[in-house]
């Protein structure tokens, strides 16, 4: 049987879904990106039996319920991440941040809070928690508890957050960065996935969150990671989201961006800070 053909993608209905996508989640897509956005909704628009990319938009605008909306967004944003993604931030969790921590519990502090600003389906904070747990063991009975960290992981994707929140990941997806020892500790098997150890999943928190919004309601942190996510952004949206990170994090507080990405030729306060040939930022 031939598949259903879909009509292409005008240059008008390409102009319709590139506002859409900007407004709801603040992705800029240039006119290169074309393609890109075809092929994403093509099995969107067969799925909805819409006769035209025009007609789906028209659809998308009379539903009043956020599914559609959702799956729009779901087949834009790129939900590629991995294990350890880089090892970079990692290194300096558990050699630079850590050690403060523990010396600040000693004096007193009872909390450390850390957000995972655009978590995909969940590898970055998972990681964020084996480096806290595995920290906390060498630092001795008590010296500093798991539960004394609250990991808050968001994302905009409610797809890659269902997958995030179930914590429950197929051999494809352990192999992106997932090592044998880790692998063993942190994980069951169950048929073919790898389910992550309760004790990693108590601290975290996973939220749906669109960073267009106002970040108040999330409350301070000691450290955020925001990483590869601003790429699909403005330029004027990255410097108020710069400027709104460094704001939602304590004085002193650490801020990670994927290795690819850096804040050189952005006016932003954050200093930046260098360990073992990576930079991180201090608020
Ligand atoms: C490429 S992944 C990066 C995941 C992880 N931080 C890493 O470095 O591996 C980018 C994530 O940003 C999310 N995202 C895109 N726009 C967003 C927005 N406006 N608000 C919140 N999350 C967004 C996507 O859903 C996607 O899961």
């Amino acid at each position: 049987m031939m598949p259903p053909k879909v009509p292409p993608l005008t240059p008008q209905e390409f102009e319709l879904f590139r506002a859409f996508i900007e407004k709801a989640c603040a992705i800029s897509l240039d006119s290169g990106k074309m393609y890109l956005l075809e092929t994403r909704l093509r099995s969107i628009v067969l799925e909805t039996q819409s006769a035209s990319y025009g007609d789906l938009y028209r659809r998308l605008k009379e539903q009043t319920s956020p599914l559609l909306r959702n799956k729009i967004i779901d087949a834009i944003t790129t939900n590629e991440t991995l294990w350890f993604r880089d090892q970079a931030p990692y290194t300096v969790l558990q050699e630079v941040f850590l050690p403060e921590m523990l010396a600040q519990v000693r004096k007193g502090r009872q909390r450390v809070r850390i957000w995972s600003a655009a978590c995909s389906s969940g590898q970055e904070p998972y990681s964020v928690a084996i480096v806290i747990d595995e920290f906390c063991q060498r630092a001795g009975q008590g010296a500093l508890m798991p539960a004394q960290f609250e990991i808050v992981a968001t994302d905009i994707s409610t797809q890659a957050l269902a997958v995030a929140r179930l914590g429950a990941y197929d051999e494809v997806a352990m192999k992106r960065g997932m090592n044998d020892s880790h692998r063993a500790r942190y994980f069951k098997q169950n048929q073919r996935y790898w389910i992550v150890d309760p004790k990693l999943k108590r601290m975290i928190q996973f939220r749906e969150f669109n960073l267009q919004n106002e970040f108040a309601s999330l409350g301070q942190f000691d450290a955020i990671l925001c990483r590869n996510v601003a790429i699909y952004f403005s330029q004027d949206f990255k410097v108020n989201l710069f400027e709104k990170l460094r704001r939602s994090l304590v004085p002193g507080g650490l801020f990670f961006l994927g290795s690819s990405e850096t804040l050189l030729y952005i006016n932003t306060s954050f200093k930046p800070r260098l360990h073992k040939n990576s930079t991180y930022y201090v608020a």
